[in-house]
């Protein structure tokens, strides 16, 4: 399986932080933000990893990363985003990439305390489809949520709901067969302007090939001043990332 950090976007949440710089290239305790997501990749067992940047300071990606060396990567791929579409937008980018095998997506400014290695195993065992990893969450208005029914199972998912139907987050960490790219193509903008990537796994929710696990650990993203002031306080306090 290949792997794909989105890291574009304007930040605009954490303006005048990302006034002139990226938001993944700011500082999550003692690391570059875009540190966190690659090596959650590497944790679960993914070494071909593309960066999908664009937006401020593209360009400083390939100074910080180089070839993956602070991963223990010997390459990294590269690609850059024009304009800014939303996530679904961000992830059409990668479809030269993927060539035709399947991915993982890591949101660049999501962060966990554990990985993901088994949820990651168990995708590759389903015959096709999608698996997305879930977080219980104070908070669910902020994020995409899933509905269950009384079996457990997800019946829809909702982007930033005022009422959410359970108390879960869907976090940045998608898995998807090569059929993603074909639906990415049929998405119209949402409200906000955006191909929304709750829309590509309402899709597969629709089609019944949807699975999810939930993540072991904190999850936190730090796209807003309180949740990176937050994610920093746990990196510091707990560590990120861990394989045990
Ligand atoms: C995005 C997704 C949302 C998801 C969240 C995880 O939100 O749209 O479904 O729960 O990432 O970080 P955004 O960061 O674009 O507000």
């Amino acid at each position: 399986m290949k792997g794909v950090v989105l890291a574009g976007g304007l930040g605009t949440r954490l303006a005048p932080l990302t006034r002139v710089t990226n938001k993944h290239l700011l500082p999550v305790y003692d690391k570059p933000m875009i540190f966190y997501p690659i090596q959650a990749l590497v944790n679960a067992g993914v070494r071909d990893i593309l960066i999908v940047t664009g937006g401020n300071s593209a360009g400083d990606f390939l100074k910080l990363l180089a070839n993956g060396k602070d991963f223990g990567l010997r390459h990294l791929n590269y690609a850059y985003q024009e304009g800014e579409g939303g996530i679904a937008a961000a992830l059409d980018v990668a479809e030269p990439f993927a060539e035709g095998e399947r991915i993982c997506v890591v949101l660049g400014d999501n962060i966990i305390e554990e990985n993901f290695l088994a949820a990651a195993r168990d995708f590759l065992a389903q015959p096709s489809g999608a698996k997305i990893l879930l977080k219980e969450v104070p908070d669910p208005q902020r994020f995409g949520v899933p509905a269950f029914d009384q079996a457990g199972r997800i019946v829809r998912i909702d982007e930033k709901p005022k009422q959410p139907k359970s108390g879960y987050a869907v976090t940045g960490i998608y898995m998807y067969d090569p059929d993603v790219f074909s639906i990415i193509k049929t998405l119209r903008p949402s409200e906000r302007g955006e191909l929304e990537i709750t829309d590509v796994n309402n899709h597969y929710l629709a089609r019944g090939d949807l699975s999810y696990q939930v993540l072991d650990g904190w999850w936190s993203d730090a796209g807003t001043f309180a949740s990176l002031l937050r994610t920093s306080n746990l990196v510091a306090q707990t560590g990120a990332n861990k394989m045990e």
